[in-house]
Order: structure tokens, then C-alpha cells, then sequence
């Protein structure tokens, strides 16, 4: 993209330091030299590279940095994605974000995107997650997320870019002894390879970190994200049996499954169901905002971070079954079977030190996201 000097510096302009209202003004870019020294600097550092950005969290996220004012460039393989998740993303925003279709353990594909665009910081998602096909094809999962974990960060020391966002799971607390989890929580091995891939990335950040001078490094331990923006424009799009609870509950109610399974009520719970820490996946895109800022601004206690992004509050799967159908007025047909291998009993987060450090804080209730969750699934059956 960028041949020569003044090549690079209009190119600069337009794909790193072009507010979005003036691109949609059409604004002559020569017009931005006048902007002061200041600024430039300011707008400089302000464009993200979004691996995995036509995924769930991804197309979430690059909505929710565009929002901040921050620059993006989304990438993905479209393996587990579709490019009207990046449609969506500029239906929202008004802004065309670049998109380029590029698979992270292409080590070539990507060292060119790395040539191609000026940014500093990357926010690392593409990855595969399904923890039980992990199981039965654990070499796919460490070659996938490993490879191409270590080739962004490997990029990224090469060529000097200094922040990167890693996608971690509360996965990596396993069965853990008590609740809520701490970030001091002691991480118990791995009960999936998917699970292992995320413990063995925040452990390559960490030492890469610690060994490489300027790189930066935070890693997200996600809860549970549920729910779709309110546009209802973008959302979760599993490819086929949807594996999680919400998909699940969301293709009942609309008459595409016939009958929800409940994974078990013989569980030592409160109704004998499992407990999770259900976040909207807007709050957990916005988390991935405030780390972006924190490595910008420099306000870091250490070069790497961990942060675990929940809401605090546990909820059963019953309890989120019926929270829906009262929500929505709707019904989800459902019959309790035996438990699912490999499932914990209860996790939820302490988020104590994300609220605190970051700034960050779970906005919104259950049921705004509950609602979404709906309204998405309307619109991709085109109920509405
Ligand atoms: N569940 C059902 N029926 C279903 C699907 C799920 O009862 O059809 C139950 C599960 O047994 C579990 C709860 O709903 O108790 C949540 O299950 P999900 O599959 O939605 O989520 P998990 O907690 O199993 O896994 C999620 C992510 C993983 C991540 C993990 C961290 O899918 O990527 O959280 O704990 F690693």
C-alpha cells in the first residue's frame, strides 16, 4: 500500500489519522496537513489490527474501538466467520473498515498485512474454540492457535509494534477450589487441548514479554459472553449445532431446535445446575478498549497484565433459561439430560481488579442482554 514517501505519508493519513466524520465528509486528505503537530501525534497512535475481527467478540470489539475513535483494520481467515459480520460492523460505525482475508499462521499472508498498515497495537482473537472438537482434534487446536499466536507476536517484535490484547478464557482456572476467581487464583491444568492452547499462549506472552524490551502485552480471561449488540445488526453466528447455551436457547425459541438439552440438575448448586458468569459481549468488547488504552497511556503497573472480564454475579443454566423466556415472552422447550463431560460445576469472576485498574466495569443487566440475544436471533431469521 505504501511506495514511496509521500505515498506513505497520504496513505498515513487516510488509514491511520482520518477522523471517521471527516472520511464520511469526503474530506480532501492534503486538508489534514494543517492539523497540528499535537494531534498528529495523538491520531498516530490510534489504529488497532483486529486478527479474528468477522468472529463473535472480534466484529464486537472493532465496533466498539471505532466508537472510542480508534482506527481499525480487521483481519480473518473467514474460517468460523462471515464477511456480513464485517458488513455489520460498518453499518454501525459508517466507517469502511479494511478487511483483509488472511489466515494468522500464514506467516508470509500476515508479514505482508504487517507491511501494509501503520498500527501499534493488535487485539489477538483468531482462534479456534470449540472445547469438546478439541478433544477429538487436538492437534488442529495447538497447530491453529499456536502457530498463529506465535507468529503475530514474532511480527510484532520484528517490526517494532508494541501492545498486543490476547483473547484468554476463565478456561484456565479449571475447577477452581473457590469462588469467585481472582486473577490470583491458582490456574489448575487444562481439561481441554483448547483450554491447554490458552494457559500455553498467556505463558509465551509472558516470558516474551519479560524477555523483549517495548513489547506489551495484556491477556483477557473472558467469562461467558452472551447477547448481540442492540442494533441487532451483528451477533453470534454458530456454523451449525450451536455449542453454547445462549445459541442454543435463542434456535428453540425460534422453532430450529426442537428441544433445549439441560446438562444436568444433579450438580451441587443452589437448582442442581451449572453456574456461569454470563457477560455482554458489548462490556466485553469495551474491556478490550480500556486495555488498548492502558498500554497507550502508558498508566501500567508491568508490561504483562491479566484481567479476568465478568460481571461478578453467577447464574444457573435454569435461572438463565427462565430469565429468558420471562424476558422475551417466549418459550424454550427443554428437558434435563446427564451431564456434559468435561463441564465445571460453578465459575464466576471476581472483577475486583479490571474495575479498579482498568476502569472497566459489566454495564449491563442480564436482561438487556438476554433481549439482544433475542432480537439478533429475529434478525437472522428475518422475524422482525
Ligand atoms: N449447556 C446446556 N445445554 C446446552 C449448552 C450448554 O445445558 O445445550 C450448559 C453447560 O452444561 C454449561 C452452561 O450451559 O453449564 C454453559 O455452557 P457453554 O457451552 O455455553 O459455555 P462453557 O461454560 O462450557 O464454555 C464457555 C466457552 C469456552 C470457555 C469456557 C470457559 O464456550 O470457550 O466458557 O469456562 F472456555
Amino acid at each position: 500500500m505504501f511506495s514511496g514517501r509521500a505515498d506513505f505519508f497520504f496513505a498515513a493519513i487516510r488509514t491511520g489519522c482520518v477522523p471517521a466524520s471527516a472520511r464520511k465528509r469526503r474530506f480532501c486528505p492534503e486538508m489534514l496537513i494543517f492539523v497540528s503537530v499535537k494531534q498528529r501525534i495523538i491520531m498516530e497512535k490510534q489504529c488497532v489490527l483486529v486478527t479474528g475481527g468477522a468472529g463473535y467478540i472480534g466484529s464486537h470489539t472493532a465496533v466498539e474501538l471505532i466508537a472510542a475513535g480508534y482506527d481499525v483494520v480487521i483481519a480473518d481467515d473467514l474460517s468460523n466467520s462471515d464477511l456480513r459480520a464485517v458488513e455489520g460492523v460498518r453499518r454501525i460505525t459508517g466507517v469502511e473498515v479494511p478487511f483483509e482475508q488472511v489466515d494468522c499462521c500464514d506467516r508470509e499472508a500476515l508479514g505482508r498485512l504487517f507491511r501494509q498498515y501503520r498500527f501499534d497495537s493488535v487485539i489477538h482473537f483468531a482462534a479456534s474454540k470449540a472445547v469438546g472438537e478439541s478433544v477429538h482434534e487436538p492437534l488442529k487446536y495447538y497447530r491453529n492457535n499456536l502457530t498463529s499466536f506465535l507468529n503475530v507476536v514474532e511480527l510484532m517484535r520484528a517490526t517494532g509494534r508494541p501492545n498486543i490484547v490476547f483473547s484468554s478464557s476463565c478456561t484456565v482456572y479449571g475447577e477452581a477450589d473457590a469462588q469467585p476467581v481472582t486473577e490470583r487464583t491458582p490456574r489448575k491444568p487444562a481439561t481441554s487441548p483448547y483450554g491447554n492452547t490458552k494457559q500455553m499462549c498467556e505463558d509465551v506472552l509472558r516470558d516474551a514479554v519479560a524477555a523483549y524490551e517495548g513489547l506489551r502485552g495484556i491477556a483477557l480471561r473472558y467469562f461467558n459472553p452472551i447477547g448481540a449488540h442492540p442494533s441487532a445488526l451483528i451477533g453470534e453466528q454458530p456454523q451449525g449445532m450451536p455449542q453454547n447455551l445462549v445459541p442454543y436457547v435463542t434456535q428453540t425459541a425460534a422453532g430450529i431446535r426442537e428441544c433445549l438439552s439441560i446438562f444436568g440438575d444433579d450438580y451441587p448448586t443452589p437448582d442442581g445446575s451449572n453456574i456461569r458468569d454470563y457477560i455482554d459481549v458489548t462490556d466485553l468488547a469495551r474491556a478490550h478498549v480500556a486495555a488498548i488504552r492502558r498500554m497507550c497511556g502508558g498508566a501500567r503497573r508491568a508490561d504483562y497484565e491479566v484481567f479476568n472480564i465478568g460481571t461478578g454475579r453467577g447464574v444457573s443454566v435454569l435461572e438463565l433459561v427462565r430469565r429468558f423466556e420471562q424476558v422475551n415472552g417466549v418459550k424454550v422447550n427443554h428437558r434435563i439430560v446427564g451431564r456434559r463431560e468435561g463441564d465445571i460445576v460453578a465459575i464466576w469472576a471476581d472483577p475486583t481488579l479490571a474495575n479498579e485498574v482498568l476502569g472497566w466495569r459489566a454495564e449491563r443487566t442480564l436482561d438487556q442482554t438476554l433481549a439482544s440475544a433475542w432480537a439478533w436471533q429475529k434478525h437472522l431469521c428475518g422475524m422482525e
